[in-house]
């Protein structure tokens, strides 16, 4: 898990159902997410210019979703990085462990919901930058 790369972090469409009434988007474990979700959180009430994450995971798979408004999450492996931008609440970013991220640029207003493989667990986190380097050589 510790070589994982970006190009392993990928873009999901999620299912989408319209009617005129308005749109519903449905995510199942093992069917639109390669998990069992055991917890679901969600950021809001974001203040413009603010960044979140900032770290990364060594056992976590999550399923990013900008729920509503629009943000860009940045991963990155150590080696390669690049910027994904979430905008639609039919599409998710898997994020899977030993994947450094940052999110920023959060438009007002905006919600993002995260769905993830495992309860909190603060020992699962690795917060410095140069640690996360250090265990990707
Ligand atoms: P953190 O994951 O650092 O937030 P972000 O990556 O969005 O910047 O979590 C922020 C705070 O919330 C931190 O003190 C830990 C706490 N927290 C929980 O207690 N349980 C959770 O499931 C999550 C995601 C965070």
């Amino acid at each position: 898990m510790k070589n994982n790369s970006i190009y392993n972090c990928s873009v999901v469409e999620l299912s989408k159902i319209h009617n005129r009434a308005g749109n519903i988007t449905i995510i199942e474990n093992f069917i639109n997410v390669p998990f069992e979700v055991k917890r679901i959180y969600y950021l809001y009430d974001i203040p413009g210019g603010e960044h979140r994450g900032g770290h990364a995971h060594k056992n976590l798979h999550q399923l990013v979703v900008a729920a509503s408004g629009s943000f860009d999450v940045l991963i990155d492996d150590g080696i390669n990085r690049r910027t994904i931008s979430l905008n639609r609440p039919y599409f998710g970013l898997l994020v899977i462990p030993y994947i450094w991220r940052e999110l920023s640029n959060f438009s007002s207003g905006s919600v993002c919901l995260v769905l993830a493989s495992e309860k909190y667990d603060a020992s699962d986190y690795i917060r410095e930058y140069s640690e996360f380097k250090q265990l990707k050589k």
